[in-house]
């Protein structure tokens, strides 16, 4: 694609619009805007510009528009498929000056937020009111809810609760054309038209600009047991998670670390904890409710699920400091990975009781191709994150054989009636890849939508689609 560069009249335009504060072009700000949480990824913008309101950006993308620029929206950087990076160079509007709570609404169960709030500020906000956004990326403490709209994250709840678009109601958006529109109503219920609410959930930033989110909420479940389950055979682990939701069950976490996502991250985080060196898997259980005998039994029930599939001793986190310690060995595994090694990262997912054989299926095609996977996630869900490392391959091997791998694992997901991402989205680094879930008409239908809502081409392009 040609897209014109920015030049100092066009920075000019971008500072009369918002402020010649909230416009950067200095190196060190080009420099942390050229990648985001993606393997090592870097592509420079030309400037950066900070709004602070729909009306702002609807000024912008009408100038990008007339001027042929290509605009990255931005939110916290954590994302996981380059989705933020600007690949051809242009604009970054970063939504971190959007970040208020405009309302919580305790008699609906609603809030309205701005896309910049980050996911755990918003979490406490509503817990603080006893209420829940169960929604719950690895990264909550940092990655903002717009972000997580734009590539509809999930994370440990999603297997009780869904993911994030379970949530959203309604929201404002900024056309590419410059339009501000609402796409939907603060109801529950909609049957009103095609919905453009969940169009734009998903659409990693190719559609339009968020910049209001109305969610719907919960009532905070008051308690959680959580149970740390070790397996001798990870295959068995595997199976035992799809016994569980067949026995009655439904965890609010069910994660899955094989032997060397633990190893990983204890090199990198200081987690109290023994584990035999049988032990090649473990399963991380979390029950929630607001009834502790309820919750014990579950993990009774649950226990003998798991010893039928011949689980070791497991541990029951007694202390809320030991439930977080637990969790804080899970939820930095991906960043452990990415500080030790050169890696690629895959986002499989199956259904469910298939979990055991896209693990098994993974590592014969890791070696046939001679490379290592570190693989942990969201069991529950069928959701496998694979790290791929590159350890001793060549970068010829890295750079030409891999994406052939890369390929086998993505049509085992597929012949097995999953998909090739399950929360990390397509962005810049999947795209190759989405002939294997999609036909040809599937794509162009796509590709459709995408032209009705930018017809030049100037929002996030390069990404989803080659
Ligand atoms: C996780 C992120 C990488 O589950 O999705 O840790
Ligand atoms: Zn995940």
């Amino acid at each position: 694609m040609n897209y014109n560069k920015v030049t100092p009249n066009i920075i000019s335009q971008l500072e009369s619009i918002a402020g010649k504060e909230n416009v950067y072009l200095d190196e060190e700000h080009l420099k942390q805007y050229s990648h985001d949480e993606t393997e090592d990824l870097k592509f420079y913008p030309e400037v950066i510009v900070k709004p602070r309101t729909s009306k702002e950006i609807s000024e912008l993308l009408i100038l990008a528009n007339r001027e042929n620029i290509p605009v990255t929206p931005r939110g916290a950087g954590t994302g996981l498929s380059g989705g933020a990076l600007p690949v051809f160079g242009g604009i970054i509007i970063a939504m971190e000056r959007f970040n208020s709570i405009l309302s919580i609404d305790e008699r609906n169960l609603q809030a309205t937020v701005e896309p910049g709030v980050i996911n755990q500020v918003f979490q406490e906000a509503v817990i603080a009111k006893g209420l829940f956004y169960p929604p719950d990326p690895a990264s909550k403490g940092s990655c903002f809810l717009g972000g997580n709209l734009a590539e509809n994250a999930g994370g440990p709840k999603a297997v009780k609760y869904g993911v994030t678009k379970d949530y959203v109601l309604n929201l404002e958006v900024v056309l590419p054309t410059g339009e501000i529109i609402m796409t939907g109503a603060n109801v529950l219920k909609n049957a009103t038209g095609y919905n453009l609410t969940q169009l734009i959930v998903g659409s990693e930033g190719t559609l339009g600009i968020i910049t209001k989110i109305v969610f719907r909420l919960l009532p905070y479940p008051s308690q959680t047991l959580l149970m740390l389950v070790p397996f001798a055979s990870a295959a068995k682990a595997c199976e035992a998670v799809s016994a569980v939701f067949v026995a009655g069950i439904t965890p609010s976490a069910m994660e899955f670390m094989e032997r060397d996502a633990i190893d990983w991250v204890l090199k990198f985080v200081e987690v109290n904890i023994e584990i035999k060196d049988t032990i090649q898997a473990h399963l991380l259980i979390e029950v929630d409710g607001n009834d502790a005998d309820v919750l014990m039994k579950d993990c009774e029930k649950i226990s003998e699920v798991m010893y039928r599939f011949g689980c070791d001793e497991i541990l029951l986190a007694e202390t809320a400091a030991q439930k977080e310690n637990l969790w804080k060995m899970r939820r930095r595994v991906a960043e452990a990975v990415r500080s030790h090694a050169v890696y690629k990262e895959e986002d499989t997912v199956v259904p469910r009781a298939e979990l055991a054989k896209l693990l098994t299926g993974i590592k014969e095609i890791g070696k046939k191709y001679g490379f290592r996977s570190v693989c942990y996630g969201h069991a529950g869900d069928g959701n496998l994150h694979v790290n791929i490392i590159k350890e001793q391959l060549s970068d010829e091997e890295w750079n030409t054989k891999l994406p052939l791998g890369i390929r086998e694992i993505f049509e085992l997901c597929v012949s097995l009636g999953g998909t090739i991402s399950g929360e990390h989205g397509i962005g810049w680094v999947q795209k190759g890849y989405m002939d294997i879930p999609f036909s040809e008409k599937e794509i162009s239908l796509q590709k459709g939508i995408k032209s009705l809502f930018d017809p030049n081409h100037i929002l996030n392009p390069g990404k989803i689609f080659v």
